[in-house]
């Protein structure tokens, strides 16, 4: 870990750019098959009461209630949160409450699908603003992922085709996983659910960022950017030959998260004649070519662990989403932490959990009214919570 004697700044905000005006968490999001309303009055954001009154709903509830944050929630909503987490460790607390009857989850849908998927029928699981979903996750829908399924069957080599899917995924897909032999996966194990699915066949199908399955092939694995190839759900046959399919190791789904992919490898170039010696820190979800320049590449968990770890005084720029920067950076004020890119990068949509709506999702409960609940129907759960315990089954 390389070192400096730089002194620690107070942590600066990127310069807002068009971006980051989005409107969080207030109304409807036509282009998301999730959007919708919040029913009843959402308290205003202007409202002094917000945190005592998120206390007050949450101290009636007691053990009924079990609250998880993940890492990218605003510092408003994790304050409230019992455990936080990476989406791993997140999955496997959920699965670990079996006496709360209602988990509040602080993430995006997909996040609270796979804990519907893990927890019991009696428990209940809500997702305080149901337009919080990502954007990558609705890169492959069901019908998208079948016919390209199809395709390999046609080619007669799916059966030596191991789906793995990352944990940013509909329920749907998970399930599409679990029927085919396959895993899920998140960004702290991506490494071991690649190896153990080529224990098992001779092809992995890579669903659906296409970051995170490339840079852990190629880095973790081995592989030759060559031995990947990109299938693109909107063109005819993927965008692929029947012999490109068949020559590649990594076949994988053209899917990108929107907030990690404006980091650029000039972003790093910059950081690093700005900060000498700067430790360059990014998720596994950036392109291959930013992380191939960083000297550190890990989950969220991950992340904070190696600041927790870093020496005082040492300079690190992280290239993840801002929420958990700034807030790494608020925890080591001995450290030097910078955001990798120039400007505003949260992500809108885990944004859309805010203080309101956390508010009026603990007052219902405490009301005897249990709004959002996330449920996943009992055949899709099925075979989804196969390929979920497969990856906590994971060596
Ligand atoms: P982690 O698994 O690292 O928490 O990442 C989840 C995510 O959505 C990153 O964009
Ligand atoms: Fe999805 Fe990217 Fe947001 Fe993570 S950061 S929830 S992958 S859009």
């Amino acid at each position: 870990m390389t070192t400096t004697t730089v002194p620690a700044p107070a942590f600066q905000e990127p310069t807002p750019t068009p971006v980051s005006l989005l409107l969080l968490g207030r109304t409807a999001d036509p282009r998301s098959e999730r959007g919708v309303e919040c029913p009843g009055d959402l308290p205003p954001a202007s409202d002094p009461d917000l945190v005592a009154r998120a206390a007050a709903a949450k101290a009636k509830l007691g053990d009924r209630l079990f609250v998880l944050g993940h890492h990218y929630q605003r510092d408003e909503v994790i304050q409230f949160a019992d455990v936080t987490g990476d989406s791993f460790k997140l999955a496997q607390q959920a699965a670990a409450r079996p006496e709360a009857e209602y988990i509040v989850f602080c993430g995006v849908h997909f996040m609270a699908e796979s804990a519907d998927i893990l927890t019991s029928d009696a428990q209940q699981v809500i997702l305080p603003d149901l337009a919080a979903g990502c954007s990558m996750a609705d890169m492959a829908t069901a019908e998208q992922v079948e016919r390209c399924w199809e395709r390999l069957e046609d080619l007669g080599i799916a059966e030596g085709v191991v789906p793995v899917s990352y944990m940013n995924s509909s329920a749907d897909i998970k399930a599409f996983t679990g029927r085919h032999g396959g895993t899920i996966c998140t960004s702290s194990n991506a490494e071991r659910a690649l190896e153990w699915a080529f224990d098992k066949g001779s092809q992995v199908l890579f669903l659906p960022d296409q970051h995170l399955g490339r840079n852990t092939a190629v880095r973790d694995l081995g592989f030759s950017l060559d031995d990947c190839v990109v299938y693109n759900p909107h063109r005819p046959d993927g965008g692929l030959t029947d012999d490109q399919l068949r020559a590649a190791k990594m076949i994988l789904w053209r899917g990108h998260c929107s907030v990690h992919g404006r980091f650029t490898p000039e972003t790093v170039d910059e950081v690093r004649e700005r900060i000498p010696g700067v430790n360059v820190l990014v998720h596994p979800e950036c392109k291959h070519e930013v992380v191939e320049k960083a000297d550190y590449v890990g989950s969220t968990e991950r992340i904070i662990a190696l600041l927790d770890e870093a020496e005082p005084g040492s300079a690190w720029a992280i290239g993840t989403e801002l929420n958990l920067v700034k807030r790494v950076a608020a925890a080591h004020p001995d450290k030097q932490v910078v955001f990798l890119d120039k400007s505003v990068c949260y992500c809108s949509t885990m944004n859309r959990i805010d203080l309101p709506h956390l508010v009026w999702t603990l007052e219902a409960l405490a009301d005897g009214r249990v709004p959002n609940v996330i449920e996943v129907d009992a055949d899709t759960a099925h075979f989804a919570r196969v390929a979920l315990e497969q990856m906590l089954a994971l060596p």
